[in-house]
């Protein structure tokens, strides 16, 4: 119960109590004055009738009785009884009591002295089994002697009913000015308490009047709800999808997300039987933002590539998924062929691709591909535009295909929050300046609120590529660049998975994982196996990798005809030469090891190359006894943290290339350099033979990070940046508004 409610509570029953006492005194009080009064009245009344019945004593009775009658007209008289001197009775009215014979009374009205016979006046007051009654006695007195005696009997029972009426009126008072007392204070409180907040609020949001009564505190204010607000998003705990639209409701008041990225979650395939089946794409980028896009819902504006997209769109090329869940929709936009060949496989693919990645491919920029590049941007800017449903929404764009949209966006959209994304690495500024095209990209990605990397390097690349080619104030304390007034924060947000990964929960256990993979592959029973997960591409060090197999047989004979790799490879951007060379060299270099080191009912690497949907990935992860993830160099790579998350029995090694962003985080890994064949094979074989109780300490503690640092905590931070960013421009906006006001006036 909260404080404040205790002490009222406490308060009213001290109240009650007091009540309760005070009510007690005022009865006895009110008791003694009815006592009084009636005492009074009984001396009045018995005077009356000692006067009337002294004149008629020795009449007959019957006018004693006619004047009893009367005095019982009198509904609070009980009983009157008239008794002779020696104490014996006259008469009596009807029913009076014997507790109060004439004997039993005329001890009490003897005169105290010695031998006197004289009678007194006496009254008392007693209580009989029907209730209090007031007992008067008065003696009938003639000139020169006394009569008798008249007993009066008043009923007091009335005194205790009005007794009962005084309290319950005083409670009921007493509950009633309680309830005003608190009551009032506390509805007025609380509706002045409403009417600051809500004009507070209105205030700090940018979009009320702005209120006198808080101008002079409201830069305070605004610290302070954001130094909470700061403490609030880093309170420790695990990031769910639950608290991700919570952040989202508090921050970003429920806003529509849009997002803008080239490969859609969903791909709407015809299969050779002519079905239409939906494919889950090969692609960190896609297997981070889905569970995101499920949490916020909203739109995921992309490519439709699929050759059955088109016929699962409605009118407006809206397709509602995940099927089955249907929480978001995406809006698909069509390219034709040379938009394609430009914009995705010659532009971003072979110009931008290898730029970014030190892989050793040269980059290929080609005026043809930045025109289509520049029209492509523009194309899917426009169909984010029309997509938004206020003037100020949220955008993620992501990734590099997309460098140009965010200040096309802006354009359109001038309040709009936009965040890029970009999910490979940034190269350093001296490699950045091979891009002909290199000042328009900066250009363009500095329309937007915030640019994120995976890593403070990466980061800092980017903000040396801007130093260096562009006018610009940079503003290193708060990692922010300033270009033509509009401010650009350049943070890094280490993209993860969804936590739980949802294809983990629903695999079967590794243990029918591993023999299902052993009867398919006709593994023996004390087989190893090592498993790869890529598209095909040469930035993920497959090459190297077969290699350190080849070299890791070559090295510990011990694993010929035990160890198998089975590489799991989706073809890739197959149009373009260099995957195409690729692919054709993988196939050959698998073949000459396997012929090398293979035999009848072994083969050293299993090549798999085909699009695998999820189940049947985290089915290899489960059986696996290793993974290799040899990237030559990757933004993160989230295939090292999905194998983790897919091992829920903790069993398994992973060997990691220090190329990859997750190499700063999965520090359990085995850490190697994929270039160094020797120090690569030797690391495989040392998972091999690794002691399961340190596979399970290592794999304990790297699931512990990925609970923590999942992809909802990602996105959490990363909208929360976004909604602080929004306040200020609001409240800069404002500023900025009312100095142009001030200075036409
Ligand atoms: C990388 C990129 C993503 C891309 C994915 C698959 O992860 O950062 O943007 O979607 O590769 O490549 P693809 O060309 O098939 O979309």
């Amino acid at each position: 119960m909260p404080r404040m409610a205790q002490f009222v509570l406490a308060l009213i029953v001290g109240l009650a109590i007091l009540t309760w006492a005070a009510s007690g005194v005022v009865q006895t009080t009110a008791r003694e004055w009815f006592e009084r009064d009636v005492n009074t009245r009984a001396r009045l009344v018995l005077a009356g009738a000692t006067q009337s019945m002294a004149n008629s004593w020795y009449s007959e009775d019957e006018d004693l009785q006619k004047q009893l009658r009367g005095l019982l007209r009198d509904e609070r008289v009980m009983g009157v009884s008239v008794c002779n001197a020696d104490l014996s009775q006259r008469t009596s009215t009807p029913g009076f009591p014997e507790e109060f014979d004439c004997l039993a009374v005329g001890s009490r009205v003897r005169a105290p002295e010695e031998g006197s016979n004289e009678l007194q006046e006496w009254s008392t007051v007693a209580t009989l089994p029907t209730g209090r009654v007031h007992v008067s006695v008065m003696p009938v007195e003639g000139l020169e002697r006394q009569f008798g005696f008249v007993v009066l009997l008043h009923d007091l029972s009335y005194i205790e009913r009005r007794e009962a009426q005084a309290r319950t009126f005083l409670l009921i008072a007493f509950a009633f000015l309680a309830v005003l007392a608190f009551g009032l204070p506390m509805f007025v409180t609380k509706w002045a308490r409403y009417g600051w907040s809500s004009e507070l609020r209105s205030v700090l949001r940018g979009d009320g009047k702005q209120s006198r009564e808080f101008q002079p505190i409201l830069s305070d204010v605004r610290a302070l709800v954001e130094r909470m607000a700061n403490e609030k998003e880093d309170v420790p705990g695990q990031w769910t999808a639950e608290r991700l639209k919570q952040t989202l409701n508090r921050h970003l008041h429920g806003e529509k997300i849009v997002i803008l990225a080239n490969r859609e979650p969903y791909i709407h395939q015809r299969t050779i039987d002519g079905e239409i089946e939906v494919q889950h794409p090969a692609s960190g980028l896609v297997t981070a933002l889905e569970p995101v896009m499920r949490a916020c819902s909203g739109v995921w504006v992309a490519h439709g590539g699929g050759d059955a997209d088109r016929e699962a769109v409605d009118r407006n090329d809206h397709v509602r998924v995940p099927p089955g869940e249907e929480s978001y929709h995406i809006r698909r936009v069509w390219l034709s062929e040379e938009e394609q060949q430009g914009y995705y496989y010659g532009f971003s693919n072979e110009g931008l691709w290898p730029l970014c990645h030190v892989a050793h491919a040269r980059p290929l920029f080609r005026a043809e591909d930045w025109r289509q590049y520049q029209a492509v941007n523009q194309k899917f800017a426009d169909a984010v535009c029309s997509e938004v449903d206020s003037k100020d929404p949220i955008i993620l764009v992501q990734d590099y295909h997309f460098a140009l949209a965010p200040a096309m966006i802006r354009k359109r959209l001038p309040a709009a929050t936009v965040i890029v994304f970009w999910h490979i690495p940034w190269p350093n500024a001296e490699r950045m300046g091979i891009c002909p095209w290199r000042n328009e990209l900066l250009d363009g990605m500095l329309g937007a609120s915030i640019v994120g990397f995976h890593t403070q390097l990466h980061c800092n690349n980017f903000v040396d590529s801007v130093d260096r080619y562009l006018e610009t104030r940079i503003d290193r304390e708060h990692s922010a660049v300033v270009m033509q007034g509009h401010r650009t924060l350049i943070r890094p947000y280490p993209i993860s998975l969804e936590w739980p990964v949802r294809w983990a929960e629903n695999a079967p256990s590794p243990e029918d994982c591993r023999a299902q993979v052993w009867r398919e592959f006709g593994l023996k029973p004390n087989a190893l196996l090592g498993v790869g997960v890529d598209r095909l591409d040469y930035t993920k060090g497959i090459e190297e990798r077969l290699l350190a197999v080849e070299r890791l047989l070559e090295q510990h004979p011990e694993f010929r005809g035990r160890f198998s790799f089975a590489q799991l490879a989706a073809p890739s951007r197959t149009k373009i030469e260099r995957y195409h060379a690729l692919n054709e060299m993988i196939e050959g270099l698998a073949a000459r090891i396997n012929q090398r080191f293979g035999s009848a009912g072994y083969q050293p690497i299993i090549l798999l190359r085909f699009h695998h949907e999820p189940p049947e990935v985290f089915r290899f992860y489960r059986a696996a006894d290793v993974c290799y993830v040899s990237s030559l160099h990757d933004g993160m790579n989230l295939v090292a943290k999905e194998f983790v998350a897919a091992r829920t029995d903790l069993k398994g090694v992973l060997v990691l290339s220090e190329f990859t962003g997750a190499a700063r985080e999965l520090t359990e890994a085995l850490i190697v350099n994929p270039y160094d064949l020797e120090a690569s094979s030797n690391a495989l074989a040392a998972a091999l033979m690794m002691p399961l109780e340190e596979q399970k300490d290592r794999m304990r503690s790297m699931r512990s990070l990925l609970v923590q640092f999942n992809v909802y905590r990602w996105a959490g931070k990363m909208l929360v940046d976004a909604a602080r960013v929004r306040n200020q421009e609001r409240v800069t906006g404002r500023l900025a508004g009312r100095s142009a006001v001030s200075s036409t006036l």
